[in-house]
């Protein structure tokens, strides 16, 4: 199986969903079966990715800069992808690379909008100042009940880390975040495509796997058309 990329701009896609729905490993996973398909794949995460926006996410995720509030988080969060963006998201996309992101835009939306309560119109100044033209192609948000998905972040720390900023929050924070994503895949389902994250590691994997040849091969075999 062989991906057309245009030798212009390659692919951006970017993983969503709450605390543990298991982005980073079907991240890993899909960015193994590109390269297997002979594409050339970055991945990198959000808040981070670079070392500036590193730096930020330290500060972010340690909760220092939780007394500052939520418009402050969002603007540091905004910040970070900012440098995010124009230093190794556009110059690989436009290198004809996959640029393949552990949560991107739609986490500032549902964390410091939904959650937080940062008002929508805000939030779309930050975004576009912070992203431009760099949107993604597909988002995959993967969907799971927040209280699974809290109890496979625990387990995955193991007792040897402490959860971080936002692991912290009350059940029903997390639950909330699970709609507002849910809410954001409906008012964008020609960008969105909601999995079921209660599947196996496997059944999960399949599901993206398929998802990315059907937006993407078919494009390119409508292209070619
Ligand atoms: P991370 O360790 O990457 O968590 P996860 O494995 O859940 O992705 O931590 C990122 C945390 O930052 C996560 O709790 C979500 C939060 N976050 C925001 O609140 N706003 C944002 O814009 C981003 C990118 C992340």
């Amino acid at each position: 199986m062989t991906f057309q990329t245009t030798p212009e701009k390659g692919r951006f896609i970017t993983f969503e969903g709450g605390e543990g729905v298991g982005k980073s490993t079907q991240l890993a996973r899909l960015a193994g079966h590109l390269r297997d398909c002979g594409v050339e794949v970055v991945t990198t995460r959000e808040p981070g990715g670079t070392s500036k926006a590193e730096k930020l996410r330290e500060f972010l995720l340690s909760g220092r800069a939780a007394p500052l509030g939520p418009l402050a988080e969002a603007a540091l969060f905004s910040a970070a992808r900012a440098d995010h963006v124009a230093t190794l998201i556009a110059p690989a996309l436009k290198r004809g690379a996959w640029v393949l992101c552990d949560r991107f835009a739609d986490s500032t939306r549902a964390y410091q909008g939904a959650n937080g309560g940062v008002d929508a119109k805000t939030l779309a100044l930050l975004e576009r100042a912070a992203v431009g033209e760099t949107r993604p192609d597909l988002t995959i948000m993967l969907d799971l009940p927040a209280q699974e998905g809290l109890a496979r972040a625990a387990s995955r720390r193991d007792g040897c880390e402490a959860a971080d900023r936002f692991e912290n929050e009350a059940p029903s924070f997390h639950e909330e975040l699970r709609q507002a994503f849910l809410a954001i895949a409906e008012s964008e389902p020609e960008r969105c495509c909601v999995i079921d994250a209660s599947l196996s590691v496997d059944g999960v994997a399949r599901a993206v796997r398929a998802l990315v040849h059907d937006r993407f091969l078919a494009h390119a075999a409508q292209a070619a058309q």
